[in-house]
């Protein structure tokens, strides 16, 4: 498959301007109680501490009783006619007032049903808590350039009874001009330009590019600053993979069974298409990589609903044949495992949830017929519930495309090893996965040659021991993708190799008092090789603690280490250690280690 992380990736491309200000939650004097900030260990944006050029605040909403509560739509019309822009931001803000209750919220943000955000709400606190997600959504300007679409945000509780929260959300666009970090690898632009897209509705947009394969509102290659693969340039139009409904536009999907489809036509003219998934995992599969198979639960007659093993993977499929996956990052939820850890410090991804994208290009050949397509999203041994939508970016030239494609759609080996005697046992699942694809693109840009390869392994090692008291989880996920691109003459025009891994190491012992453990890591490294640029993110974090079976007494450490070189001499590294909820350091620099 060719699934590739674009939250992952971008961060390669940022440089750092300004070292980050300790976070410091220490108490006020005054008997004034002050709320509590939660926040992630992440690259800053480089636009955190320049004042946009124009910006607009959408909404402003108090979500209370968030239990299964359906979402808030406001009107969105774009300010940019009127604004030099060359990044957008999307600010996200909560405040937090509630009970000390140790649910997880979801959040999502759509614009006409194309999501921008996916993210989960942090801990309450005993003075309140309050959070804001920054992220760049300059991916999707070819949505956000546009009048007359709607806005929607989700909050919600899924659990089984009520919560007592109130969430005060703020929704804004930044728009920055001025922004001068290499986003490009091909080129060192940067700068600010202002777009001068002709004003028209989506719809219209998605009407006309089905009706005449036309995109009147194409945007100019060189006017936005430039991404990287496969978002080289932002795509000329997005359409949404997603279902409208109260409560939310993702597709909930209860088990492996269940196979939820939209249809879409896609114009001859297009030449590159891009499926952008976002996932989350509730419920029974909340810790899908911990989940005993059916066998273990059935031989000890346990009544828990949470089987299924513990692979899961996300099934992309065109007119129901297989045209990518994948396996999501672990994200640990602020209640997950041990509630103490993610106070004021969440997890890996916990309030920018990754999106995954599978590069349909190589599909084009099959889909380039004007007819519709069904796109189908399905959660292979998936358990009780998903949360899945995507958004299909596609690109489109003027001049009429020919596709000449082959490919090798994603094949697999899967390996179980299940041993288990009473409520001890050991559980191993392998999972390997290629698939690739050669394609001719002949454009007005001339004839390329691109060959994609897709590697994906999956290691998963879970131990019960104790009588099943003490849970021991092992697990690694690896990707490698490259991409090569060749001219007509067999010169070689571009090589990038991208490789991710995500190892996850958990131990839960659970008596009156629960020991935990969590040791988990993301790690991206892009390279490429023509323009010899290498590019390397690390991030590690490190939990040890316990919590009283019964309320919610314990006690937590939780140490993160971040660090990230672009490979031209820009470096930024943090590491924070939060002991017992306080930041007890939080250390920034911008040298590269040698
Ligand atoms: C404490 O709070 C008061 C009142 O809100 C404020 O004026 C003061 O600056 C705060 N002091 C510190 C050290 O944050
Ligand atoms: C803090 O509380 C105490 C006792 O409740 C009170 O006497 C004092 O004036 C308060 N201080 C401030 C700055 O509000
Ligand atoms: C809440 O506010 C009180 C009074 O200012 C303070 O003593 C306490 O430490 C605060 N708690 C947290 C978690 O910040
Ligand atoms: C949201 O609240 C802020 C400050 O309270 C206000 O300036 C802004 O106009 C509000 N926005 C909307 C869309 O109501
Ligand atoms: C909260 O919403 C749920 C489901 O919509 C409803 O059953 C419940 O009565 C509501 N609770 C309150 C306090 O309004
Ligand atoms: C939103 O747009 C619709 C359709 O254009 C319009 O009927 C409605 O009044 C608008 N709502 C607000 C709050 O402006
Ligand atoms: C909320 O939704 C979940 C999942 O669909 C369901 O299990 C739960 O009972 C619902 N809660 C309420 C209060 O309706
Ligand atoms: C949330 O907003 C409401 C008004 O909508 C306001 O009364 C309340 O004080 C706000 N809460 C916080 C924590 O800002
Ligand atoms: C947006 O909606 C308004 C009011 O319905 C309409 O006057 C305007 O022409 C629309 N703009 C576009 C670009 O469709
Ligand atoms: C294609 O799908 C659209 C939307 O689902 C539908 O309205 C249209 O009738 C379909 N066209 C054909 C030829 O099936
Ligand atoms: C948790 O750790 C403590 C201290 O190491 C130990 O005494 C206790 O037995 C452990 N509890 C369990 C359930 O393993
Ligand atoms: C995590 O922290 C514990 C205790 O501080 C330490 O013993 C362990 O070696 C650390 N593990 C990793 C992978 O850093």
């Amino acid at each position: 498959m060719n699934a590739v992380n674009l939250l992952l990736i971008l961060p390669l491309f940022f440089t750092i301007t300004l070292p980050h200000s300790v976070n410091s939650v220490k108490q006020n004097s005054s008997n004034e109680t002050i709320p509590q900030h939660f926040f992630e260990v992440t690259l800053p944006l480089p636009t955190d501490n320049i004042t946009p050029s124009c910006s607009v605040n959408l909404l402003n909403h108090t979500f209370t009783n968030t239990t299964n509560s359906s979402s808030v739509t406001v009107n969105y019309t774009t300010p940019l006619d009127k604004c030099h822009w060359s990044v957008a931001v999307l600010d996200f803000k909560v405040k937090y007032n509630g009970e000390q209750d140790t649910s997880n919220g979801i959040a999502g943000v759509w614009i006409n049903g194309v999501e921008l955000l996916r993210t989960t709400t942090a801990q309450p606190s005993e003075n309140g808590s309050f959070w804001n997600i920054r992220k760049d959504v300059s991916k999707y300007s070819s949505i956000i350039t546009h009048h007359n679409l709607t806005l929607s945000v989700v909050l919600q509780n899924l659990m089984k009874h009520d919560v007592n929260g109130v969430y005060n959300v703020s929704v804004s666009f930044l728009f920055y001009s001025d922004v001068k970090f290499p986003l490009s690898l091909h080129s060192g632009e940067s700068g600010s330009h202002s777009l001068n897209r002709k004003l028209m509705s989506f719809e219209n947009d998605i009407k006309n590019y089905i009706k005449n394969c036309e995109n009147e509102d194409k945007l100019g290659f060189d006017r936005v600053i430039k991404s990287t693969y496969p978002y080289d340039t932002p795509a000329d139009l997005i359409i949404p993979l997603s279902e409208a409904s109260d409560d939310g536009f993702w597709f909930k999907i209860h088990d492996e069974s269940e196979i939820r489809t939209k249809n879409v036509r896609i114009c001859p003219k297009t030449y590159k298409a891009v499926l952008e998934l976002y996932v989350s995992f509730h419920g029974d599969d909340e810790f899908w990589y911990m989940n005993p198979p059916d066998s273990y639960i059935k031989s000890n007659d346990l009544p828990f609903t949470n089987g299924k093993g513990s692979y899961r993977e996300v099934l992309v499929t065109i007119d129901g044949k297989l045209a990518g996956t994948v396996i999501p990052f672990p994200v640990i939820y602020s209640g997950g495992i041990n509630p103490l850890f993610w106070k004021p410090v969440v997890s890996i991804g916990a309030f920018d949830i990754p999106s995954y994208d599978i590069d349909l290009t190589s599909y084009l050949g099959l889909l380039l017929d004007n007819r519709n397509h069904s796109i189908g999203f399905q959660v292979a041994d998936g358990g009780s519930f998903w949360l899945v939508d995507a958004n299909m970016h596609l690109w489109i030239d003027d001049t009429n495309v020919q596709a000449i494609v082959e490919y090798e759609p994603p094949s697999m080996e899967i390996e179980h090893d299940y041993e288990f005697e009473g409520l001890d046992g050991t559980f191993e699942t392998e999972v390997e996965r290629s698939m690739s694809s050669i394609r001719m693109i002949q454009s007005s840009k001339g004839i390329l040659k691109t060959k994609v390869t897709e590697e994906i392994k999956f290691k998963n090692k879970l131990k019960f021991k104790d009588d099943g008291t003490r849970k021991e989880l092992e697990q690694k996920i690896k990707t490698k993708t490259k991409v090569k691109t060749t001219d007509t003459k067999g010169h070689s025009v571009g090589e990038i190799v991208i490789e991710k891994t995500y190892p996850l190491k958990i131990t839960i012992a659970s008596g009156s008092r629960v020991n935990t453990t969590v040791v988990q890591g993301r790690s991206v490294s892009f390279s490429d090789e023509v323009a010899s640029i290498s590019r390397v993110l690390n991030h590690d974090l490190n939990c040890t603690g316990w919590i009283m079976a019964k309320g919610n007494s314990g006690f937590a450490e939780n140490h993160q280490s971040y660090s990230y070189d672009d490979g031209e001499g820009g470096c930024y590294s943090r590491t924070v250690d939060v002991v017992k909820g306080d930041v007890i350091a939080d250390e920034t620099t911008s040298n590269c280690v040698k």
